[in-house]
């Protein structure tokens, strides 16, 4: 298949990075997530992920966290059977595909506009799929979002680009727009910030990460009254890590014994509004 993407920013490239690890996994003899879009897409363009030098434990991570994100998406899409679903910084993932949400729920993917014609080219349209290239730190591309739908708002991998400050203010201007809902992301711990600038896997984004990260998962309720913890994921505490590879393993489960611990690695973060 001919497929010409756009030219990507370094930003807009990222989504490899993330879209790679989801690849790879789908081609473990176990996969965690079982992304088999992901693989087509990496084969199609048969893009040259060795690049990346995705080590092992960046793969589990990333696709571990995606799929915290789809099990809080599916649950709540299946409650909610008339929500609207963002996947904010959406890059070339499909999580409508993976959560096998109701025929009327509403989906919004939003990326630069660059990343949403790569997502025209590459992804099979859906009826009920709909992209929005626009930079979510700007206000206007909220408008195209109903507002008299709940909501689940997702976002894997986009927050680390964020400031503090255009976090703060997209999480406001998200609960301020939607009536109600809940929110998931991954979220990073000051520590989780600075591995991700020092680490070879994260090599290609280093240079792009501006948020400090926080170390409360309830500091987010004191940007906006409506917002609610829902449950701190912490990966160590969570079943696929039997799944790991041995060293790997006993890393993650003797991690998972300290909550301070858990939190330098990778967290999911789940909110009501
Ligand atoms: C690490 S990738 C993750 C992509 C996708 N969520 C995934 O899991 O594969 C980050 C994505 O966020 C997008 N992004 C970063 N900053 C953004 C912004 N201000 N507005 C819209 N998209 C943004 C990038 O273009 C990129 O596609």
């Amino acid at each position: 298949m001919g497929v010409t993407l756009p030219a990507l920013t370094p930003l807009e490239d990222s989504l490899w990075l993330t879209l790679c690890c989801r690849a790879l996994d789908n081609r473990a003899p176990k996969p965690i997530l079982g992304d088999a879009m992901a693989d087509e897409i990496v084969r199609t363009l048969d893009y040259d992920y060795e690049r990346l030098k995705i080590g092992t434990n960046l793969m589990l991570n990333a696709t571990l966290r995606a799929k915290k994100l789809d099990e809080v998406t599916a649950r709540f899409v299946a409650r909610h059977p008339d929500a609207v679903g963002l996947d904010l910084g959406a890059g070339l993932d499909t999580r409508l595909r993976r959560i096998s949400a109701p025929p009327t729920v509403d989906w919004y993917d939003i990326d630069f506009p660059a990343v949403v014609t790569a997502r025209e080219d590459l992804i099979p349209s859906e009826p009920k799929a709909h992209a929005i290239g626009a930079d979510v730190t700007e206000e206007d591309w909220l408008d195209a979002i109903p507002t008299d739908r709940p909501a689940i708002v997702t976002a894997d991998g986009l927050m680390g680009f964020l400031t503090h400050d255009e976090m703060v203010a997209l999480l406001n201007r998200l609960i301020g727009h939607l009536p109600s809902g809940e929110m998931v992301f991954n979220s990073y711990t000051p520590f989780a910030i600075w591995a991700a600038r020092h680490s070879r896997g994260t090599k290609s984004v280093a240079e792009l990460i501006k948020f400090p990260g926080f170390n409360d998962p309830r500091e987010p309720e004191s940007w906006n009254p409506k917002l609610q913890l829902v449950k701190e994921i912490l990966f160590s505490r969570e079943p696929e890590v039997a799944q790991f590879p041995t060293g790997l393993r006993l890393y993650y489960q003797l991690q998972s014994h300290s909550t301070a611990w858990s939190r330098k690695g990778t967290i999911v973060l789940h909110y009501r509004f």
